[in-house]
């Protein structure tokens, strides 16, 4: 089977990566992809996976491109072709495509949407409301003390959510969203959320439109510097599973989120064949949602996939066609830990262009693998071209020992101005 994977990050490493292990895959594509990309070569035939310079969101591009090559099934990355309607325009011209429509896909591109939803069908979330204008949004964050989340209700790139704590600073938000405009149009309605304490944690669920499979938890760390402190970044990096819900709570979240978003979905018919991520709180009145994404998490997937047992293509074949009730979906026990290796200054302005060094001695080191992100090639050196540059991942039979692998890798590793936290996955360690 052939493959084109969409997407040019870590999380898209990892897919191609794992796909190409698969001994149905017989030709992999990639756009654009990055220079780990271009290294991985397929189980099958030891052919190279290719990556093909169009852009993710080229959707006129990558139709043409795919009308060409004929790819037998491809696979989405990130959010914003989903929300273009990417799989809506293959599905129209008959070619086979993993990823929620654009319906489907308003459980990320639109918070209104994804709000109202969970309220619809009772599934746990912060209390909150939806506002097209600035006075009634400031009157219910004051209600909250100001103590609160606003949310821009369009996709604003990962960005587009501002967390308050006191009523000057919610006043100050709801203005720079919704009269500033500071994420755009994205701004012109808003959700606010009341503000949730606990533990965050990243539930990931496959889905074929009737059958939905939970995968183990994960954490990733949003924030810049080590202690959780500092901007909010993409993810700083990642472990699985985590030690905070019991196999009880497990399944109770099994039936309160997951279950009911899916009676919900068919009740409204939305069509979910994807990944749904929910953002979920454990608070101390148990899990809530705080947000849904509908697609893999970067950098939850480079830890998910180093730990799935099952074939790739196998489990995506059957999300698309409606099979993965009968699917045997494994994992490892063993843990894996991500470790974000960024460019100096993000998630703010950076520099590109500065050479790696130390890859090839880490990949010598067994149960090792670092998922590139924003990297390219120039002549016989791999240069950094992104915030995030590398993600240094390591699986062992404890959580210990495959952070310790994972940092002992990122040691090995370096270019100018290159930082990282230092305490990934250290929350679930005594
Ligand atoms: P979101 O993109 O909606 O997940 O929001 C980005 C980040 O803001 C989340 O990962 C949380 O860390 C934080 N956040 C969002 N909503 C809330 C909330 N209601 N209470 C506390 N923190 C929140
Ligand atoms: N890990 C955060 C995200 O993928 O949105």
């Amino acid at each position: 089977m052939k493959f084109l994977v969409i997407g040019g990050g870590g999380r898209e490493h990892a897919l191609v990566w794992k796909l190409a292990q698969s001994s149905h895959v017989t030709q992999l594509w990639c756009a654009p992809g990055n220079a780990g990309i271009a290294a991985e070569r397929l189980a099958r035939n030891d052919a190279p996976a290719e990556c093909v310079p169009i852009g993710a969101e080229d959707l006129p591009k990558l139709l043409a491109f795919a009308q060409d090559r004929k790819p037998d099934l491809t696979v989405v990355g990130p959010d914003n072709p989903l929300a273009l309607g990417i799989v809506d325009l293959f599905q129209k011209h008959r070619l086979r495509i993993w990823g929620p429509n654009r319906q489907a896909a308003r459980f990320e591109s639109s918070k209104v949407f994804a709000q109202q939803f969970m309220e619809r069908h009772g599934i746990p979330t912060a209390k909150a409301a939806a506002f097209t204008e600035p006075k009634s949004a400031k009157e219910f964050a004051a209600g909250l003390e100001g103590r609160c989340a606003v949310k821009a209700d369009g996709l604003a790139l990962g960005k587009g959510v501002l967390v308050c704590q006191s009523t000057a600073e919610a006043d100050r938000a709801i203005e720079e969203v919704m009269v500033k405009k500071a994420f755009g149009e994205a701004g012109s309605r808003v959700v606010i959320q009341e503000f949730l304490e606990g533990l965050e944690i990243s539930l990931h669920a496959i889905c074929d439109g009737k059958t939905a499979k939970l995968f183990p938890t994960s954490q990733d760390h949003k924030r810049a510097l080590d202690g959780d402190q500092g901007s909010n970044t993409g993810g700083m990096g990642t472990y699985s599973p985590t030690p905070f819900l019991t196999e009880g709570q497990m399944a109770e979240a099994e039936e309160s989120l997951l279950g009911r978003w899916l009676r919900g979905c068919e009740a409204e018919r939305i069509d979910f064949h994807g990944i749904l991520y929910p953002g979920v709180m454990l608070t101390k009145q148990g899990p809530k949602v705080l947000e849904f994404n509908a697609r893999f998490g970067d950098p939850e997937t480079q830890v998910y996939l180093t730990r799935l047992e099952s074939d790739l293509a196998e489990l995506l074949e059957a999300s698309v066609d409606g099979s993965l009730d009968r699917f045997d979906l494994r994992w490892s026990p063993a843990a894996a830990v991500c470790v974000v290796m960024a460019s100096g200054g993000y998630p703010g302005s950076y520099a590109k262009g500065k050479p790696v060094l130390g890859l090839s001695e880490v990949s010598k080191m067994s149960n090792t693998k670092v998922f590139h992100a924003g990297t390219a090639r120039a002549g016989d050196q791999v240069i950094t071209a992104g915030g995030r540059v590398l993600g240094v991942t390591a699986w062992s039979a404890t959580l210990g020992a495959a952070r310790a692998t994972a940092y002992a890798a990122v040691e090995k590793i370096r270019f100018d101005g290159a930082h990282f936290r230092r305490d990934i996955a250290a929350k679930a360690l005594p």
